[in-house]
């Protein structure tokens, strides 16, 4: 294994690939299989070419080249980061001994459904998204969304590989159904929930970049520190793109709001719709639809199953080497959210059993960073009005508030009240007829959308009006 990418195989990777005929060949029986997915399923604008980067090296400098290149043609790959050869489990029972590298016996069904679980949600996204290149607000957007696609794809590639490689025949029957489920399947729905909703507008993609990839960034951090150890060096490269993603979600959002800002001041009114940009309310309810069913993807407060994952050392903790403690919780407990005779509190559990309320937490607050950064725009420009996150028992579907109802800041409502209340929260049939309204394609160089400011930098160094999309 080396930290250079092999270009010159069928299947671009860095795991001599070459070197294990059976594999290659499987690999390379699916590999038509995907593409037909990528034309069947993947985005629907028909394009010449795209700047994009493809992944050259999994090292810390120079990992990624830049250049035109026609979608289809890109070079999915398999990447893993390199490999620390004296790796060892750093937690659970296992702490201390070496890293597997092959799949023990007695873990092999868990570590192969934590993959598929991931594996699904990778497609699942290009598909909700494959409508959006019609409506994209700039060339620099467009290149964007098509950035976070191919690299889907290649997390695809990535789960895929690894099912391929170590789960046998099972693994390569999972590794077809995942092109055989699609978001929003009637007879084969993709796994989770929030990856069966369509992404209708480009508010919707940023908030979806910004919160729901960000929830797919924390379970990655959660395998990156699996024993299972491809499955760490796999996740581990899919961070590094993932980042990309991260920043079209916090940077897109932060243009909306700024340029509603600055209509705000420009004509001096809260009233921004008669000039065409998105109200900061709107913008609330956006927020606070995608935070509260991104939350929900994190499942129940308390789980014995994810406890187990832990203690076998399938799945750690977010940044587990950098937690203080035993690393294997077996006296420790926590506080979790709980509903305790009707009413919204916290209640003491093993930690164990409490790790995805320690991840949903994580996850929080590097979710009120945005936030902040966002806030930081509204107070630049003299607003007293600012975002925030809803309360955590907000419009939950899933875990210990599913069954009642609240407003943003957490005050309990009669059914009654929320059905009255809701469209003052949540996105209403007239906010989403608005904000789709406003979805022009804007594919000339060098122009924007009216409801969204410029970026501050173009990609790699390139400026705003670059040619980032040939169309066709
Ligand atoms: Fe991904
Ligand atoms: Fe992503």
């Amino acid at each position: 294994m080396t930290a250079t990418a092999d270009y010159t195989e069928k299947i671009p990777n860095n795991v001599d690939l070459r070197d294990d005929r059976r594999l290659q060949r499987a690999l390379e029986s699916w590999q038509p299989n995907f593409l037909n997915w990528w034309e069947s399923m993947g985005p629907r604008l028909p394009t010449e070419d795209v700047y994009l980067r493809t992944a050259v090296n999994v090292g810390r400098e120079g990992w990624a080249h830049f250049g035109h290149v026609a979608m289809k043609e890109y070079r999915w790959g398999i990447f893993l980061a390199e490999r620390n050869q004296d790796r060892r489990i750093a937690f659970g029972q296992h702490k201390g001994e070496p890293a597997w590298q092959q799949v023990p016996g007695e873990y092999r069904a868990e570590l192969q459904r934590l993959i598929v679980i991931q594996g699904d949600t990778e497609p699942a996204s290009v598909e909700q998204q494959r409508n959006l290149g019609a409506t994209a607000p700039s060339l620099y957007d467009l290149r964007n969304l098509f950035q976070v696609n191919v690299e889907e794809g290649r997390h695809l590639w990535a789960m895929v590989y690894l099912l391929h490689a170590y789960f046998g025949r099972e693994g390569r029957e999972e590794a077809e159904e995942l092109l055989h489920r699609n978001s929003g399947s009637e007879d084969a729905p993709r796994i989770l929930g929030a990856f069966n909703e369509e992404t209708p507008d480009w508010l919707s993609f940023f908030m979806f970049t910004y919160f729901t990839d960000r929830d797919g960034k924390y379970q990655l951090g959660t395998l990156k520190e699996s024993a299972f150890d491809p499955l760490s060096r796999t996740c581990e490269f899919m961070l590094k793109e993932e980042a990309h993603h991260m920043m079209v979600g916090t940077t897109g959002i932060d243009r909306v709001v700024a340029r509603t800002v600055q209509v705000m001041k420009e004509h001096d009114t809260d009233d921004v719709v008669a000039h065409g940009a998105i109200p900061l309310n709107v913008i609330q309810k956006y927020l606070n639809f995608h935070y509260s069913v991104s939350l929900d993807l994190f499942g129940s407060e308390t789980s014995t199953n994810v406890a187990n994952y832990f203690t076998a050392g399938l799945k750690g903790r977010w940044s587990e080497e950098r937690r203080r403690d035993n690393h294997r919780l077996t006296d420790d407990s926590i506080m979790v959210d709980a509903l305790t005779d009707g009413d919204i509190g916290q209640t003491e559990v093993a930690a164990l059993v409490g790790l995805n309320t320690d991840l949903r937490r994580e996850y929080i607050s590097d979710c009120q960073n945005g936030v902040n950064r966002w806030n930081v725009t509204l107070d630049d420009a003299g607003l007293e009005q600012r975002l925030r996150l809803p309360h955590v028992a907000f419009n939950r579907k899933v875990g210990a508030f599913s069954g009642i109802e609240t407003s943003p800041n957490g005050e309990k409502l009669s059914i009654d009240e929320w059905n009255r209340r809701k469209d003052a929260w949540l996105p209403s049939a007239v906010d989403k007829t608005y904000v789709r309204s406003l979805m022009k394609p804007v594919h000339e160089r060098g122009k924007i959308a009216a409801w969204i400011a410029p970026p501050r930098q173009g990609i790699n160094g390139q400026p705003f009006d670059y040619d980032y999309v040939h169309l066709r």
